[in-house]
């Protein structure tokens, strides 16, 4: 009986089930999706039992089409959204609704902590900065701001952990995501006894940590009922949903960095060492490969911006789209392409929501910056283009500057699809880049790392070696010399530019609301 694998990724816009074949063919992905609360502008929020009546739907249909009976699954993979806070009473009862990742009502609280522990310690304690989306400073807001739901806390854990506790009873987390609670020795792959101590949070509210492939719980009887799957079916630790899906594409190697266009973009590296960046740039996080770190520089809008750029200025292009069936994005590529690269002296800061990384600072806005009377819509298309392909550079010069090899690059996420912005990456890179046969993301690596706690494949190695394979390659192209003379004044313009970013917040947050 062949064995079949599922990944099941508890994501921000819904919770997906992919189930694969030993040999990595996906036989179903599928997707329900959930609303994401904002009571407040900087708040992000999701209802935990949302995420659970999701997966439960996802999985019973995943099974379905595929055909597949639960006998046939030799195990479950579990990722997503990383930082957000699910907080339960001693009952296991949730106790408030998630505070996301992306929410940002805790600065107060990350100042705080900054001021009390000193950056020091935080990068030598757990490798990071502590930012308003990890999860220690959402427990101090509550602490602050909900004593009554404060008091009443007996177990902190990630969303992908909630519904692991769902389908076991089971309160387990993997290193990987973890990480990214400002509360993790990403060192020692251990909690931080000196975090705990310092924020005095009780060690007792944490879960177990296991390595991502290692068996943490298996499905229970009430699961089994819900989902279809077979009770004592094993589940994986598992990972935070940028290590399982770089798990997913094979950067599991020092040397190989994955450069993903999303809404936002995340250059990924996989690194053998603990490395942590002298200020805190990068997250250092522990990979989902047991004895592996990784390094990782996230910018907030990268196709986001080109999709601000179409709902902005895209009216033509998007009615022509709707006329011919063409692609919206095709057309305003295939425009930008006949312009020369560097746009003749135009520039874009694609700084829309902020940025985290190089430069952490929510005050940081967009810049077109060089615009001149020969300047149109296509060039203004491809600055955008190019912006967020320098910003990107910025995390892997960051990642250089430590020593970090970079032999390969992998393009990810939907922007990758285009050939034009492919080639501007590789041009400002000065660097080939591929593509991957996988397209499934995060999940399809959870599905791995299940197989590999399985007995499916021997390791991650194993794993990664009978799946992916190179689908695509963009060589450097003659605009890499260009690049090369415009990056400098685009690394130049933030510098320039961020003591006016705050001082355009502040008049905004005077003017906010008055007529
Ligand atoms: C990683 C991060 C996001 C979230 C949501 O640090 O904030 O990737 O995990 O996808």
């Amino acid at each position: 009986m062949p064995p079949y694998l599922i990944g099941i990724d508890v994501g921000t816009t819904g919770s997906k089930a992919v189930l694969i074949d030993a040999d990595g063919t996906v036989k179903a992905s599928i997707t329900n999706e959930y609303p994401m609360y904002t009571p407040y502008p900087a708040w992000s929020e999701q209802d935990p039992s949302d995420w659970w009546t999701a997966t439960i739907a996802s999985i019973r249909q995943a099974l379905e089409k595929a055909e597949v009976s639960a006998q046939q699954v030799a195990g479950v993979g579990l990722t997503g959204q990383m930082h957000g806070l699910v907080a339960l009473d001693a009952q296991g009862q949730v106790l408030r609704r998630c505070i996301m990742w992306n929410d940002q009502r805790t600065a107060p609280q990350c100042a705080t902590i900054t001021r009390q522990v000193g950056i020091q310690n935080l990068l030598r304690w757990t490798g990071n900065p502590v930012l308003p989306g990890f999860t220690a400073p959402k427990i101090l807001w509550v602490r602050e701001n909900e004593p009554e739901v404060y008091r009443r806390i007996a177990k902190v854990l990630l969303p992908k952990d909630y519904v692991r506790y769902c389908l076991t009873g089971g309160f387990f987390s993997d290193v990987s995501d973890a990480s990214g609670t400002s509360l993790f020795d990403v060192g020692q792959r251990r909690w931080s006894e000196d975090m705990l101590k310092a924020l005095d949070i009780p060690r007792e509210w944490l879960p177990e940590v296991t390595e991502s492939p290692v068996v943490s719980a298996r499905i229970n009887a009430a699961a089994a009922r819900l989902t279809g799957l077979l009770e004592g079916t094993p589940v994986v630790g598992g990972g935070g949903d940028n290590a399982a899906a770089n798990v997913g594409v094979g950067v599991i190697r020092e040397g190989v960095v994955s450069v993903s266009l999303g809404t936002s973009g995340v250059v990924f590296a996989a690194s053998d060492t603990y490395r942590v960046e002298p200020e805190g740039k990068l997250h250092a996080f522990c990979h989902a490969v047991p004895g592996m770190w990784h390094l990782m520089g996230v910018m907030l809008s990268a196709a986001g911006s080109f999709r601000w750029f179409r709902d902005a200025l895209g009216d033509t292009e998007m009615a022509q789209a709707s006329e011919t069936g063409q692609d919206v994005y095709d057309i305003l590529t295939e425009k930008a392409a006949q312009v020369p690269a560097g746009c003749e002296g135009l520039l874009f800061l694609p700084y829309l929501t902020g940025e985290r990384t190089p430069y952490p600072d929510p005050d940081a806005r967009g810049v077109f910056f060089g615009l001149s009377l020969r300047h149109r819509k296509p060039h203004l298309t491809r600055a955008v283009l190019e912006g967020v392909s320098y910003g990107l550079r910025d995390s892997l010069e960051l990642m250089k500057n430590l020593g970090l090899p970079i032999q390969q690059i992998i393009a990810l996420g939907g922007g990758a699809r285009s050939t034009l912005w492919r080639q501007i990456l590789a041009d400002v890179f000065n660097m080939g880049l591929v593509t991957v046969n996988v397209t499934e993301g995060a999940p399809y690596g959870a599905a791995l790392l299940a197989g590999v706690g399985a007995g499916v494949y021997q390791d991650v190695a194993t794993a990664c070696q009978t799946v992916v394979r190179v689908s695509g390659e963009t060589g450097v192209g003659a605009a890499t010399s260009v690049y090369a003379d415009y990056y400098p004044r685009y690394r130049a313009l933030y510098a320039a530019l961020a003591p006016e970013f705050k001082a355009l917040a502040e008049v905004v947050a005077r003017h906010a609301g008055s007529a």
